[in-house]
């Protein structure tokens, strides 16, 4: 049996920092043909209809269709302490943070919030998702089992910390090589489900412990890797008191085999130039957590000039520094971002960045973040004109980009009508 599902629809068929708004496809009455998970055909509604006449119809009308967003960097355990008041990155971690963490060694704990963040970012129209559990390899399982039950194709592993955390908190070198081989074994490949390598951040790994991450991924280099980079000034610091001979914070990283193709690096704000040229060089990924580096109090990511040396940049909301399940809202902080750098980035840019810019960060663009035959069909149905405010603006839309951007700024769940899973509807 095959869907045939009515609406606008948005694709890209390039890069739009790189083309222009030339590398949108818009259709105003299109449609997505989808089969056995898959996008079989994208194109005018009618044509479709007269070549597919036996395929169930679902007619979204003016609803726009696009590509679920992926968001590229999220800390499913900190779903519950989601905007916290008042701390900038070390006191964050320390206060809110690690005792929220703590509490996942409950394995029905880890369960309940693995099932609450994925009705949340379902909700939100987020199909994709690239997170970080906690020291527990039950953090893991709950994730990955909460996401196989939804067929959602998603990437995750165990952050691995074995210093500068509490108590309970802490794994070894060892431990944490072992227990992330056992969970990569175990996850990687089955189903829609990706292992990441995961150590924190070099201030809460030894050495050894960098070394251990490091090991593993060479021996899995398939896999991506992810961590944070150069997110605050006091952290870059701290950073170099840690680590006295490393020739800057990327260096951490890089000499215990950390930097490659397949490392996703969040935040990247305050970047030197000899960290910029290495990342370029290997092509590994930057990862914008715009509501975060606002509400952490981090800085203003330099989108359009890293974009413009060719770095590979993935979108994310960055739950629970960010304050936001809403990748709508997460393009909205990363226009007002780079407006205070002084680059107006296009709606174009900024829908690209949230679907085919983090698929590309994660390596999976030939899956998932656009519409396209042979594509898995993770699909987002965005109402246009959700709320009041919303729809008096886009009523004198004389284009599909001006009829986007109030919802890019204002929308929020209320803009999601529907969402598409591997070809199920979930909502
Ligand atoms: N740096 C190390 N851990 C974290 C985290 O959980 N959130 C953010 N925003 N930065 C980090
Ligand atoms: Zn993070």
């Amino acid at each position: 049996m095959s869907d045939l599902i009515l609406g606008q629809v948005l694709y890209f068929t390039a890069d739009p920092f790189d083309n222009g708004v030339d590398a949108a496809r818009h259709i105003r009455r299109g449609g997505v043909l989808v089969e056995g998970g898959h996008i079989m055909a994208v194109g005018e509604a009618d044509d479709l209809r007269a070549a597919h006449p036996t395929a169930r119809i679902t007619d979204y009308g003016q609803d726009l269709i696009s590509a679920g967003f992926v968001d590229a960097h999220a800390h499913y355990p900190q779903t519950a302490i989601i905007a916290s008041w008042g701390k900038r990155l070390i006191d964050w971690l320390n206060s809110y943070t690690f005792p929220e963490e703590m509490r996942f060694s409950n394995k029905a704990y880890a369960q309940q919030v693995a099932k609450r963040y994925f009705d949340l970012t379902i909700s939100n129209g987020t199909t994709s998702v690239c997170s970080y559990c906690t020291i527990h390899p039950e953090s893991v399982d709950a994730f990955f089992q909460a996401a196989a039950t939804r067929n959602q194709r998603v990437w995750a592993g165990k952050t691995c910390m074995d210093r500068n955390a509490p108590d309970g908190l802490r794994d070894t070198a060892q431990s944490a090589f072992d227990d992330s081989a056992r969970l990569l074994a175990t996850w990687h490949g089955t189903g829609r489900a990706g292992y990441v390598i995961t150590p924190r951040f070099s201030p809460t790994s030894t050495e050894d412990q960098l070394a251990a991450m490091g090991a593993l991924w060479s021996a899995n280099p398939d896999c991506l890797m992810q961590t944070h980079l150069s997110e605050q000034t006091d952290e870059i610091a701290w950073v170099k008191s840690l680590f006295p001979t490393a020739r800057d914070y990327l260096d951490t990283y890089e000499r215990h085999g950390l930097l490659g193709k397949g490392a996703l690096y969040g935040h990247a704000i305050w970047l030197e130039d000899r960290e910029k040229a290495r990342i370029k060089e290997v092509d590994a990924a930057l990862i914008h957590c715009p509501t975060s580096n606002t509400f952490i109090g981090s800085g203003l990511f330099d989108m359009a000039g890293l974009k413009a040396s060719g770095h590979r940049i993935g979108l994310a909301t960055d739950t629970g520094g960010g304050s936001s399940f809403s990748m709508l809202r997460t393009m909205a902080s990363a226009y007002e971002v780079a407006q205070l750098r002084g680059r107006a980035l296009h709606p174009a840019e900024l829908w690209w960045l949230a679907t085919q810019g983090s698929a590309r960060a994660l390596r999976a663009d030939h899956l998932i973040g656009n519409i396209a035959p042979g594509m898995e069909a993770d699909l987002t149905i965005v109402n246009l004109s959700s709320t009041p405010a919303i729809a008096q603006a886009t009523a004198r839309a004389e284009s599909l980009w001006q009829a986007l951007f109030p919802t890019i700024m204002m929308g929020d769940d209320r803009a999601i009508r529907d969402v598409w899973v591997a070809g199920q509807r979930v909502i």
